[in-house]
C-alpha cells in the first residue's frame, strides 16, 4: 500500500485509521464479480446501485461484469452520523416496469443493520420484481437484525465504523481509495 494510508486521518471531529487496502478491496470484487458471472450467465439481470454509498464499489464491479444486464439507480436514505435511524426513505427510483419480471440485483455497499436492504427487499418484490437478490461489499454480521437473505458478500466485518470507498461519515470521506476504521 503507499504510504499515505499508513497515516491516520481526520475527517470532521473524528479521527479515523486505514483498516482494508485498495488490494484485498480489488480481491473481494474479483471474486464477487467471478460468482455473479456465472450464477447470472442466462438471467440478464438489472444491477440495481443503491446510492450514495455504493457507486465506487458499482463502477468497479460492473466493469468485471461480463453478462447481458442493466444498470439503474435507486436512492434512499437510512443512516445519520455513526448510528442507524432506523427509519428508511424512498427518495428516488426507476419506475416499476424496470423491475416487472427481473432479476434485480441490489448493489449495497454495505449492510449494517439491514433496515435498507430490508426495505428496499419487499419495495421491488411489491414493484413485481421476478427475483431479488442482493450483492454488498462488506457485512457486519453482528449487527444484522433481518432475514432477508444476502446473496452475495465481498468481506464481513467487525461492528465497527467505516470510510472511505464510497462510505461516508456526515457526507464526508466517500472518495478515499481504501477504508478506514474509527480509532
Ligand atoms: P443499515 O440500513 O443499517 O443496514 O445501513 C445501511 C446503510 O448505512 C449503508 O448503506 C450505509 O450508507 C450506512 N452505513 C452502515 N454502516 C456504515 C459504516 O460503517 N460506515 C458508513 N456508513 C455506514
Ligand atoms: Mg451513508
Amino acid at each position: 500500500m503507499e504510504g499515505t494510508s499508513q497515516k491516520e486521518i481526520r475527517i470532521l471531529d473524528k479521527v479515523f485509521i486505514p483498516f482494508i487496502g485498495e488490494s484485498e478491496i480489488r480481491q473481494y470484487i474479483e471474486r464477487l464479480a467471478q460468482v455473479i458471472n456465472r450464477e447470472e450467465h442466462n438471467t440478464h439481470p438489472l444491477f440495481l446501485v443503491v446510492l450514495n454509498g455504493s457507486f465506487i464499489f458499482a463502477a468497479d464491479l460492473l466493469k468485471q461484469i461480463h453478462v447481458p444486464c442493466e444498470i439503474e439507480f435507486i436512492k434512499v436514505r437510512s443512516y445519520e452520523g455513526t448510528t442507524s435511524t432506523g427509519k428508511v426513505e424512498m427518495i428516488f427510483s426507476p419506475s416499476e416496469a424496470k423491475y416487472r419480471n427481473r432479476t434485480v440485483i441490489l448493489v449495497e455497499d454495505i449492510v449494517d443493520t439491514g433496515n435498507t436492504v430490508e426495505f428496499l427487499y419487499h419495495y421491488l418484490y411489491r414493484s413485481g420484481a421476478g427475483k431479488v437478490k442482493i450483492c454488498t461489499l462488506f457485512f457486519k454480521p453482528e449487527a444484522y437484525k433481518k432475514t432477508v437473505p444476502i446473496e452475495w458478500i465481498g468481506q464481513s466485518i467487525e461492528n465497527r465504523f467505516i470510510v472511505g470507498y464510497g462510505l461516508d461519515y456526515e457526507g464526508y470521506g466517500r472518495n478515499l481509495r481504501s477504508v478506514y476504521v474509527l480509532k
